[in-house]
């Protein structure tokens, strides 16, 4: 146990910036690298947090540094490399962002990576920080629901973003159950071409082990979340029981009806809120005290039914889980995506899923 925690930061756009100041703000962390391939954002990173070391080579920058915690927060085609280097600089702990990965054959090298190192691993999923989350999840595990027999979540951003998210949350919800079996459908291929590479449109259906269903739509058919303004946040995200059911929507607050009655509260996803914990959860699993919530093995779960369902779109039928061999799902989504447009559930759709 160290009195404070040396962090590199990779990738200073809007996320790295976020770590870098939710390290920088906790006494347990001091930030003592930075890196970004583009110099001018490095140069405003480096002075505003008041780094000396940095730089545009992530291993030059890791080796200088020796960071206790090496934290890459780049665009998602470079999952693999990062993990290399966090492993090869010696870090006790990597914090990095979702998707895990982009495909289950890079996933499968990065959970390699990952148990043969022995690295503690936490992947960003830190919404379940925030105040109605927690509500939500309090509600569901102090049995007010009665028996949980559906989770379910929706989100109107494409699967790369958001996906990840919703199954991250239902499973928290759902006492982290292994998956069994997946099967889904996709529609669009507008989205097959971006940097966080998805079908326009997924829904799918888990079967989880506890007997729990699972259901999900997230992209350009899903349905709207109309209490909710900021279509990045238009998520809802809930567990119905045998006596009522209780929902998050990430911009608006949580609801619940139990047998003791209806209740409702506020709360938004909100970084500057969320990070803080979410950075202390990480100096509480370097101290040994406890396992962070947003582990790699339970990400990994969330991201292997996230490449189960890809499989299904293109395979049919359903997909037992765990997943024992490596695909490219992306390039399977590439190869089985019909050529139509994706048809909108909501007009505001239309700028992100254009014609
Ligand atoms: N957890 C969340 O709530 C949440 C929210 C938004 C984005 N994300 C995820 O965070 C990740 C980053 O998203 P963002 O919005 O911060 O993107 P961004 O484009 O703002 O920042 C990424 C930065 O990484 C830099 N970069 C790329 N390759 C690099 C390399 N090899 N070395 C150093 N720097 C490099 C880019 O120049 C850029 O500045 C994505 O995976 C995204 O899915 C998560």
């Amino acid at each position: 146990m160290k009195d404070k925690y040396r962090v590199v930061v990779v990738g200073m756009g809007k996320r790295g910036m976020h770590h870098a100041q939710a390290f920088q703000a906790n006494p347990r962390f001091e930030v003592a690298g930075v890196c970004e391939i583009d110099p001018g954002r490095l140069e405003t990173a480096a002075a505003k947090l008041g780094v000396a070391i940095k730089g545009t080579n992530a291993r030059e920058v890791a080796h200088a540094a020796r960071p206790d915690v090496f934290c890459f927060c780049t665009l998602p085609t470079i999952r693999k490399e990062m993990i290399q280097v966090g492993v090869d600089c010696g870090a006790q702990l990597i914090a990095m962002e979702k998707p895990v990965a982009l495909t289950s054959a890079e996933g499968f090298e990065i959970r390699r990576m990952v148990e043969s190192s022995g690295v503690k691993v936490v992947v960003s999923h830190q919404h379940r920080y925030g105040e109605h989350y927690k509500k939500v999840h309090e509600v569901i595990a102090g049995g007010a629901l009665g028996h949980i027999h559906t989770v379910y979540g929706t989100a109107t951003g494409w699967m790369m973003h958001m996906l990840s998210h919703l199954i991250d949350y239902t499973r928290w919800f759902n006492g982290e159950a292994d998956a069994q079996w997946v099967m889904a459908q996709a529609a669009g291929r507008g989205k097959l071409t971006d940097i966080h590479p998805s079908p326009d449109y997924i829904a799918g259906f888990v079967h989880f082990a506890n007997g729990v269903h699972g259901v999900y739509e997230c992209g350009a058919g899903a349905p709207d979340v109309p209490e909710v303004d900021y279509w990045w946040r238009k998520c809802r995200i809930g567990a119905q029981g045998s006596d009522g059911y209780a929902e998050v929507l990430t911009g608006g607050g949580w609801r619940a009806v139990t047998k003791d009655g209806a209740g409702s509260g506020g709360g938004c996803m909100n970084y500057d809120l969320d990070m803080p914990p979410y950075i202390q959860d990480m100096a509480d699993w370097l101290d040994g005290k406890k396992l962070h919530p947003c582990n790699f093995e339970s990400a990994y779960k969330g991201f292997e039914i996230m490449m189960a369902f890809c499989r299904s779109v293109a395979q049919g039928g359903q997909i037992a889980l765990p997943l024992t061999s490596p695909e490219d799902e992306i390039q399977m989504l590439r190869d089985a995506v019909a050529d139509r447009k994706v048809i909108l559930s909501l007009p505001s759709s239309a700028k992100e899923y254009p014609a």
